[in-house]
């Protein structure tokens, strides 16, 4: 009788061992099937950051070539500046010339700035044009960490001690919504990655124009200036200034035979039968 009463005793024992043992199975395989799900989410935020990481530095990287633009732009100023310097030394008269127009040359200083303003606008943009994306990857990290592992804790809590098939099944559920959250949130993503790409090439397109415009103004100016003092140099200066008193009669005079202290210099009209209206005299 004893010996029964052992034996059932022990058979209770084991019993009761086989079913915790498999409840402890099923909370494992739970937390390995929530624990699985945690990493693929945590992977999916980290891809998040990876795209929003590689638009940010191909954006960058386009903008700042632009520094390439303008650097040649810079050194072709410094070498007109070291032309025009050597012109000055030429003689008097070309030094007078290159004096005169020089103030019409785009100054280095100012050429910089310009291009600067239009790299600037742009690298502003850059964080516009992420904004979108950085608020879907914050909702998605909350829906993660609030909706879903809350949920996690009230299956825990209303099921996770004993009745382990409706654990289960909560928990399979906290998943499959956090699944369709995930798949919207992940078309919402590459549509706003979609548009940032699109929208950053448009930047980029106004970016050139803007940079274009101050090279094309510059270049202009600059030929401009190299034209007037060409012109300059071979005495057919036009004279923007006095053009109300133009003049048709030109006489070229060496500026060495001018003498201010004599009271008789070469006359200009000796032999000529008729004066005119008016005389320029262009000093080399
Ligand atoms: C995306 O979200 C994660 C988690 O909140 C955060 O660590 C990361 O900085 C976010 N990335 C960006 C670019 O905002
Ligand atoms: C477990 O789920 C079954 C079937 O849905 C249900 O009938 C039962 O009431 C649930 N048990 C608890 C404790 O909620
Ligand atoms: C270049 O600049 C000049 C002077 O600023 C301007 O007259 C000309 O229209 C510009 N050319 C283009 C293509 O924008």
């Amino acid at each position: 009788m004893i010996g029964t009463k052992i034996v059932a005793i022990l058979a209770l024992l084991a019993v009761t061992k086989a079913q915790q043992s498999s409840i402890d199975t099923i909370l494992i395989r739970n937390d390995e099937y929530l624990n699985s799900h945690r990493r693929q989410y945590a992977l999916n935020v980290w891809y998040y950051d990876v795209q929003m990481e590689q638009f940010r530095e191909s954006y960058v990287k386009r903008v700042d070539d632009m520094e390439y633009q303008k650097d040649a732009l810079l050194n072709e100023l410094k070498n007109r500046d070291e032309n025009l310097y050597s012109l000055t030394l030429l003689s008097d008269f070309s030094k007078t010339c290159v004096e005169k127009y020089k103030p019409s040359m785009p100054v280095a200083a100012d050429v910089k700035n310009q291009v600067d303003r239009c790299t600037d606008t742009a690298h502003y943009k850059t964080d516009n044009l992420i904004y979108t994306m950085e608020v879907t990857n914050k909702t998605l990290q909350n829906h993660y960490d609030n909706v879903f592992e809350k949920e996690v804790s009230r299956c825990q809590s209303n099921y996770g001690t004993t009745k382990t098939a409706n654990y289960t099944l909560c928990l399979a559920n906290a998943v499959s919504v956090t699944n369709a959250f995930t798949q919207s949130s992940q078309q919402q993503f590459s549509n706003q990655l979609k548009n940032a790409y699109n929208t950053g090439r448009l930047e980029i397109k106004t970016l050139h124009e803007c940079v274009f415009v101050v090279h094309n103004n510059t270049l202009t100016k600059m030929s401009q200036a190299n034209t007037h003092i060409d012109r300059c140099i071979h005495g057919m200066d036009d004279c923007a200034q006095c053009s109300k008193h133009f003049c048709r009669n030109v006489y070229n005079m060496a500026a060495s035979s001018i003498d201010p202290n004599s009271p008789t210099m070469y006359n200009p009209f000796q032999g000529q039968s008729e004066t005119g209206e008016c005389l320029m005299l262009n000093i080399y």
